[in-house]
């Protein structure tokens, strides 16, 4: 078992271990007054995970109550939002009971605005079950929903009271979700720690197995640096953007052919590529990241071309007017922000093609 704190305006554990989803409520228990609590889940992860979390909630002296909803992004929207908005009030929820999101990152970022936003904000604790939220959504503070004009448009920072990730439910995952995550670890990775992206781009699946503890720990551990330095997001926290814009816009103009891990893991080779070519990074750098792509059931190519992806990467919300903040790598561990007009951004999304 271990155990990461994280600083921010509401501080809190990251608990990682084996069967943690069965001690859910104990552990709550410790940070959060045993009153009422709300699960909410898709219905795949209730069907999964559901039961076991209900009974560790009810025999640690919790009232318990439980939402579920349609698995998928579709069901990241207002409407579901008011579905679980309506289920507290319905269930005489105050500010002294509090919400548990069991699930992806879809689940965390609904349950996590839910309670932001419920009788001005009531605690939450996540119990991320795929390697995506375990490693990236299920901390930094950032909840939302989408709109039907964009992803996440409306959402509020609103840190959670316990992160609880279960490391046996991280095991067993099927490869697709395997691979969601690891394009966001091999991200962290190339933004500051050598040693993990060697262990990510081996081969040894049964040594990886073994060190998978270890390997959500050094990823939360820079997660954590990132947003314990710019909690709202508006400096050093934007390194987590690696690979992501020119990943966002393969995700939308392929109409999301590829998933968002793909889309990033093709950004972050591509970003890679034109960094290499244009003098900032290490020869070979590319190479190494195709490789670890590889080992991880990821793509690192595909047919989309510079001026099939520019348009769309400059409408992107992340701007700032004509600006675009890159983060570029010059080797693993060293990466920078460089902020790019226009025609730079052009220079940069052809250099990395082809
Ligand atoms: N808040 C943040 O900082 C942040 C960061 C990155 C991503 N996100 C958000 O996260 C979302 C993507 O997260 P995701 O990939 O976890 O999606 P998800 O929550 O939709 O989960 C993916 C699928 O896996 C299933 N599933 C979940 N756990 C499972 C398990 N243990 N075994 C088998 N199936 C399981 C779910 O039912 C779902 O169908 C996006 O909406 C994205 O915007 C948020
Ligand atoms: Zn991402």
């Amino acid at each position: 078992m271990r155990t990461i704190h994280i600083t921010a305006s509401r501080s809190y554990d990251v608990v990682l271990d084996e069967g943690l989803l069965s001690r859910a409520g104990r552990l709550t228990s410790e940070v959060l007054p045993p009153r009422r609590v709300m699960v909410v889940s898709d219905e795949t992860v209730f069907a999964f995970f559901g039961r076991i979390v209900m009974d560790s909630y009810k025999d640690a002296g919790f009232e318990t109550a439980a939402f579920t909803f349609e698995p998928g992004e579709h069901s990241k929207t207002l409407a579901t939002l008011g579905g679980v908005l309506n289920a507290l009030a319905r269930h005489g929820f105050t500010r002294g009971d509090c919400v548990a999101a069991l699930g992806g990152g879809v689940t965390g970022d609904l349950a996590g605005f839910a309670a932001a936003v419920y009788a001005r904000g009531i605690p939450f604790v996540q119990l991320p079950t795929t390697l995506l939220a375990a490693v990236d959504s299920s901390i930094g503070g950032k909840t939302a929903v989408n709109l039907d004009a964009g992803k996440n448009l409306v959402g509020a920072f609103w840190q959670p009271s316990l992160v609880l990730c279960d490391t046996a439910v991280m095991r067993d995952l099927p490869m697709p979700l395997m691979a969601e995550g690891a394009a966001e670890m091999i991200k962290h990775a190339v933004l500051a720690d050598p040693e993990l992206f060697a262990r990510l781009a081996s081969t040894d699946t049964a040594a990886r197995a073994d060190q998978l503890e270890d390997t959500l720990a050094r990823n939360l551990a820079i997660k954590r640096s990132c947003v314990e330095a710019d909690e709202r997001d508006t400096g050093v926290r934007q390194l987590l953007n690696l690979g992501h814009t020119i990943g966002h816009a393969i995700e939308i103009v392929s109409d999301h052919a590829f998933t968002h891990g793909q889309a990033v893991a093709i950004g972050l080779y591509r970003i890679t590529r034109a960094a290499e070519r244009m003098g900032y990074a290490r020869d070979g750098l590319s190479g190494e990241i195709r490789q670890a792509m590889t080992a991880n059931n990821l793509p690192h190519e595909c047919d989309l071309t510079a001026d099939d992806l520019l348009p769309t990467a400059k409408l992107d919300k992340k701007r700032a007017g004509s600006t675009t903040t890159l983060v570029v790598p010059r080797d693993i561990g060293e990466c920078e922000l460089k902020r790019v007009n226009d025609a730079e951004l052009g220079c940069w999304f052809r250099a990395g093609c082809g």
